[in-house]
């Protein structure tokens, strides 16, 4: 939630700014803004409400003193007081002389703010993040050093911060975090900081994530510490994304491109895993225990595809599974020999995180993440990378099929490692993983065909409902959230026998109905009794389908419905006139709880 960036360059930073602003948009656009400071040593400070487009105009517009190479930038999603230029970032302290963007929460903002305000500090937003600016203000009273100003700062906050704290006096800049996602990078124009390494691939190479209590001043050498006391600069790691890849191309959107990239995705995946899903391989050189039992552990679009690995593992193996909603961790009772599968493509959500503080002393933890350098991978016992690249679209799509590809492989290797499926069968099910490619591509080529006009028949429905059963009922549930999340209709999931138990009485004429038809017979009984009130049904199956994208499906159920259904969102929402990749009061990595 949130975006930081920050740059101490030689040339003007703002370009560096503005354009880290827009890749890491999609993790909050409530309000944009930067701190740059000037040629004399004070910071100017431009903010908007509405999108980085906007921020760009205002910066092009303003006159006055130069700007330097140091500035810092932020984009928001709204916690802590309204969508208002006051409360965006960056805020700062009384005289304007320290700047700072965060992200997380600080929960004793309240007495913070109480304490500074009895000892003379003006606040003038609603944020828990200004009480930074004025700790820090308070700190450099007795000692100028900012390093040390930062680090007696930050001891004083409960919650969770990635911060750039900037000095415009004496153009110092240091960054701290805790629990939220942050990271330093030296490229050959100068450093960078970003909450998200997307953010700055384009000019670093390389990449140093802070860890939870590290605080860093950035200068001509990096001074580095962590819990407060001085370390060695860890050593950098390789940035995992081409900038290119986080480029839209010849695409209207990034959520249209990232659709279009499943059949490579899985092709990728499958080639990489395939043998060592197959011989157990992949599964030994996790070095876990063995299991009796799975909980996944996930959000959203993660723990739907959590439900299908689930199911494919009830499937092959009759392994009992228990779906942990990552946010309802408390009420989870796990049973002994039990392995947690925690599932994110951000691996920064603070549910899944909050979760695992429940589980993770008592049971062996693996994460399955499109982020392997993220808070979840640094805490998890072993980690599965889902290797779908970068995804900048705030609704998942390709790090869906990616996370069911891997983890189906994954409880394969698992099975036949520990002797309960024999290699034969193993064989079998990799072979029915090596099909996936083609058959999403054809799914998305029949939707491609078919979804406009069905979307033009629906477009004025104010809600759906999408049915399946068994295997199907996972994608049903991604399809639901797919709709809602992008064209803000209601849309509900249900399994198709649940209806007559009450969802049926939502069925009129014209009511929208998407059934996963992936050949289960009694689907067709609901089916009936949704036609028989008028309902407007919509059949993704096999041949004779409004959809015709579905083959014989595999014990991971109907993979390739998941294109159409995201098709099926995309295209509702864009006939509504509404923004694909930023859907409204979302963000692409939940950093809250
Ligand atoms: C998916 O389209 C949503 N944006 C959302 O449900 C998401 O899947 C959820 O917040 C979990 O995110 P994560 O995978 O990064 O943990």
């Amino acid at each position: 939630m949130c975006g930081i960036i920050a740059a101490r360059v030689s040339d003007d930073a703002t370009p560096y700014l503005l354009d880290g602003l827009e890749r890491l948009e999609y993790r909050g656009y409530d309000s944009a803004g930067i701190a740059v400071r000037t040629a004399s040593g004070s910071t100017e400070v431009i903010r908007s409400v509405s999108r980085v487009g906007d921020l760009r105009t205002l910066v092009a517009a303003r006159s006055g003193d130069a700007l330097t190479g140091t500035g810092i930038g932020h984009t928001r999603w709204a916690t802590h007081g309204g969508v208002c230029e006051r409360n965006a970032h960056p805020h700062q302290d009384c005289s304007g002389r320290i700047s700072v963007v965060h992200n997380g929460i600080i929960e004793n903002a309240g007495p913070l703010r109480a304490m500074l305000e009895a000892q003379g500090h003006r606040f003038v937003s609603d944020v828990d993040s200004e009480v930074v600016t004025h700790l820090v203000e308070r700190a450099l009273v007795v000692d100028q050093d900012l390093m040390l100003a930062v680090q007696i700062a930050t001891a004083q906050l409960e919650g969770s911060w990635a911060l750039v704290v900037l000095d415009a006096r004496t153009n110092r800049m240091v960054v701290a975090a805790d629990r939220s996602p942050l990271v330093v990078a030296r490229a050959p124009r100068g450093d960078f900081v970003a909450s998200d390494i997307g953010a700055i691939a384009e000019w670093c190479e390389t990449f140093v994530a802070l860890r939870d209590g590290d605080v860093v001043e950035l200068g001509e050498s990096w001074n580095w510490s962590s819990n407060g006391v001085a370390v060695p600069v860890p050593f950098p790691t390789p940035s995992p994304f081409a900038a290119a890849a986080l480029d839209l191309g010849d695409h209207p959107d990034f959520m249209a491109k990232e659709i279009e990239e499943q059949p490579g995705v899985v092709a990728e995946i499958v080639e990489r895993i395939a043998a060592r899903a197959a011989d157990g391989s992949m599964w030994v050189g996790l070095g876990l225990p063995g299991f009796d039992r799975l909980a996944i552990v996930a959000c959203g679009t993660s723990l739907n595809a959590g439900q299908v690995i689930a199911t494919a593992l009830r499937g092959i193996g009759g392994i009992p599974t228990d779906i942990v909603v990552a946010s309802e961790a408390d009420q989870a009772v796990l049973g002994s020999g039990t392995l947690v599968v925690a599932i994110s493509q951000s691996g920064e959500t603070a549910d899944v995180l909050r979760a695992l503080d429940r589980f993770e002393d008592r049971f062996p933890v693996l994460a399955l993440t499109n982020n392997v350098h993220s808070s979840l991978a640094r805490r998890a016992d072993a980690v599965l990378d889902c290797q779908a690249g970068p995804e900048i679209g705030v609704a998942a799509t390709k790090t869906f099929t990616a996370q069911v590809v891997v983890g189906v492989a994954a409880m394969v290797s698992a099975l036949v490692a520990s002797g309960r499926i024999d290699r034969d069968r193993a064989r079998e099910l990799v072979a029915g993983l090596r099909e996936l490619p083609a058959r999403i591509t054809t799914a998305g080529q029949v939707a491609a065909d078919r979804i406009p006009l069905l979307v033009s028949s629906v477009r004025e429905a104010t809600g759906f409902l999408f049915l399946g059963r068994g295997v199907g009922l996972p994608y049903a549930a991604e399809g639901a959230l797919k709709l809602k999340e992008l064209s803000y209709r209601w849309a509900e999931a249900y399994p198709a026998g649940e209806l007559k138990h009450g969802p049926l009485a939502l069925v009129d004429e014209g009511t929208p109905v998407v059934v996963i038809d992936h050949g289960e017979h009694r689907l067709q009984a609901a089916i009936a009794e949704v036609r028989a009130r008028g309902g407007f049904v919509i059949t993704i199956g096999g041949p004779g389908s409004d959809i015709p994208a579905l083959g014989p499906t595999g014990p991971w159920g109907p993979l390739e419905a998941v294109v159409p259904l995201q098709m099926l969102a995309r295209e509702l929402a864009l006939q509504l006139g509404c923004d694909v990749d930023k859907p409204r009061n979302l963000a692409k990595s939940v950093t809250v709880e």
